[in-house]
């Protein structure tokens, strides 16, 4: 049987998993789309105080869908370029629409990680300029969709998780291509590029597992090269 959903929560246990998947294990969810796990854990102090940092100067927000919907996850920005999406559509601006500032500098410890993550997924040479941030709370889910308003698809997508487990949709490059169902623990970093960087992807609506640190939350966040 080819590795499916079923096979991969069984070979990683339930959500429930205390310590999560082993760290230093990999999953392969493509020809170059993998889950690197716990390769967060040794600078989750860092990655945190980042994250503190970014939502000091740019709040959590509930944006809205083009389709006028409100997003269930709350989002911010940090880097160069920040992703924003309201009734007119989605885009990048320099600037944080509810401040009109410059989107918080990207914490170092994020862009060391992301580096770090992609030379281990064969993406050597990636140095991102943009990074949306997701808080989840229990309920919160992020529909399918594909990652398509950079500009460099050349460059992967790098996925950072924090707190409460989740699980990730992988699917295909049509919408409607069956998905993968992978577990995300704290620590876990997943990356797509190259043959897989346009595909589908989402997170089921996530249950409440509170986190010893983090409590009944769920951050993620994606370094991209966007501009
Ligand atoms: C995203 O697709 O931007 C976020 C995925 C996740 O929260 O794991
Ligand atoms: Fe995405």
């Amino acid at each position: 049987m080819p590795a499916g959903p079923s096979a991969n929560l069984e070979l990683f246990g339930s959500l429930d998993a205390p310590g999560g998947a082993a760290p230093g294990a990999q999953t392969r969810m493509g020809r170059q789309a993998w889950i690197l796990r716990g390769l967060a854990l040794p600078v989750t102090d860092a990655l945190l105080r980042g994250v503190d940092e970014v939502l000091r100067q740019a709040p959590l927000r509930h944006m809205l869908t083009p389709g006028g919907r409100r997003m269930s996850v709350a989002l911010t920005n940090c880097g160069a370029l920040g992703w924003t999406s309201d009734e007119h559509g989605y885009r990048y601006t320099r600037t944080d629409p509810l401040s009109g500032n410059p989107w918080p500098a990207m914490p170092a410890a994020f862009a060391e990680l992301a580096r770090l993550a992609a030379q281990r997924a064969g993406f050597a040479g990636f140095e991102p300029d943009a990074c949306p941030l997701n808080r989840y709370e229990p309920g919160s889910r992020l529909s399918l969709h594909q990652d398509r308003n950079e500009r460099d698809m050349d460059a992967p997508i790098v996925s950072v998780s924090l707190g409460m487990a989740a699980v990730f949709l992988f699917g295909g490059h049509a919408r409607t291509d069956p998905a993968q169902r992978h577990p995300l623990f704290h620590g876990d970093v997943a990356v797509w590029g190259g043959v897989d960087r346009l595909r589908y992807h989402g997170v089921l609506p996530v249950k409440d597992r509170p986190h010893p640190v983090l409590g009944s939350r769920r951050i993620n966040f994606t370094l991209r090269k966007a501009g």
